[in-house]
């Protein structure tokens, strides 16, 4: 790959995403759940470039989605609203009201409340509601703890017992058609034991439901399959699927699997340009010109990415990545060997597919970055980069009011 080249015209810091290696992704993941009907509903919530959507759509993949707004976004792609659903702890009533109208797969529905919700405005509409409840399975996913949340402690789901009467009550319900059952342990895991279990209780749940004459359609195993970001071990997709399938042998259910950093993440890098080189005395820091506005990860999770200096030569010695700023965990990587680095120079961030751009922001008003796709050796813009003008908008028409 000439990074040169795309650095020269695209600029830095700027995303470049495999979509290749999405495909292949994609495929790894449909083809172990070859013999079973099932759903591969991408994530939006990993990376919702709408370009990233249209390419797994175009592979036959669903959307998940956690607000009104990714599901716009699967729309605008060109996801079929069949294979949308809409996730979530907490909806707004204009966004359950949205995705009604919009007539999408189902609502994943995480409490009685939420529950109730949905039914009155599915009355209002005049319509039932397809759902699903996400059952919280209360196992300990063993991942990092802001990503579990399989437990009991955690805001997300409904234990098997009030999920049981919920299904009561929306079977008993004209506005309410229940047709799934959903979990979601936790994000990059890297043991299948936890899922494993997962499923099989909540297989025993929609088994129980049969005898009361409540027959779910759809078996919503979350997503999370972890990447290797270092060396973390992973898990065999084919020992996944045959995990799930072991789990619902006796049971006819579509698999839908909400799969968002498996598919992205390691098509993703990260490029960005060396302002300078600094010396403390006691630390060598390399500047860069991304942040953590840009790929925000490191400072928020202590997430490891492995940084690469193109081109550069020498010995190497132990430094500090960092932005410009003004926070300490504004970095991107501490105490990595890196060679001698000057200005221009470029870094490679890997890994950053996934959860990379989704969640860069404005801060320091710092533009958000380009992205770009490779497909079949061909560079192309995915996304613009952000200019000052777009990042006054909204603020600049107002400024009158004050002045
Ligand atoms: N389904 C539900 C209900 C979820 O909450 C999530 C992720 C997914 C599916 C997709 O999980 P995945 O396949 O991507 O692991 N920002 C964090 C990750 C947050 C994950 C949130 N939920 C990070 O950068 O590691």
């Amino acid at each position: 790959m000439d990074y040169r080249s795309l650095a020269d015209r695209y600029g830095t810091p700027l995303y470049i995403y495999d979509f290749d290696y999405m495909a292949s992704q994609y495929n790894a993941l449909k083809g172990a759940f070859e013999g079973k009907k099932s759903l591969i509903a991408f994530a939006l919530k990993a990376n919702s470039n709408l370009s990233v959507i249209a390419h797994f759509a175009a592979l036959g993949a669903g959307a998940d989605c956690v607000s009104f707004g990714e599901i716009k976004r699967a729309l605008i792609a060109g996801v079929p609203k069949y294979k949308i659903i809409f996730s979530g702890v907490g909806k707004r009533d204009d966004e359950i009201l949205g995705a009604l109208k919009e007539d999408i797969l189902f609502i994943n529905v995480e409490s009685e409340a939420e529950l109730m919700r949905v039914e009155a405005i599915a009355k209002e509409l005049g319509k039932p509601a397809r759902i699903s409840i996400r059952i919280n399975p209360e196992i300990d996913a063993k991942t990092h703890p802001y990503i579990s949340t399989g437990l009991r402690e955690h805001k997300f789901g409904v234990d098997q017992e009030s999920a049981k009467k919920l299904y009561i009550h929306a079977k008993n319900s004209p506005f309410l058609e229940p047709i799934g059952a959903h979990f979601h342990i936790g994000s990059q895991l890297t043991e299948l034991e936890p899922i494993k279990q997962a499923a099989q209780k909540v297989a025993e749940l929609v088994r129980s439901l049969v005898a009361l004459e409540i027959d779910l359609k759809f078996f919503d195993v979350g997503g999370g399959i972890g990447v290797v970001y270092k060396n973390e071990k992973t898990i065999d997709l084919k020992e996944y699927a045959s995990a799930i399938f072991g789990a619902i042998k006796d049971l006819d259910l579509t698999i839908v699997c909400e799969i968002g950093r498996f598919l992205v993440a390691n098509a993703g890098r990260f490029l960005t340009k060396v302002l300078y080189e600094k010396d403390t005395g006691k630390k060598r820091f390399v500047v860069v010109d991304g942040a953590m506005n840009d790929l925000i990860r490191p400072a928020l999770y202590n997430a490891y990415h492995a940084v690469e200096a193109i081109g550069c030569e020498g010995e190497t010695s132990l430094c500090d990545i960092v932005g410009p700023i003004c926070e300490s965990s504004d970095f991107f990587a501490k105490n990595v060997a890196l060679p001698p680095t000057k200005h221009n120079d470029l870094l490679l961030v890997n890994t950053a597919g996934a959860y990379g751009f989704v969640l860069s922001s404005n801060y320091n008003t710092r533009r958000r970055s380009a992205e770009i796709a490779i497909q079949n050796g061909v560079d192309r813009l995915i996304r613009e980069r952000e200019t000052y003008e777009d990042i006054f908008a909204s603020e600049l028409k107002l400024l009158e009011t004050t002045r």
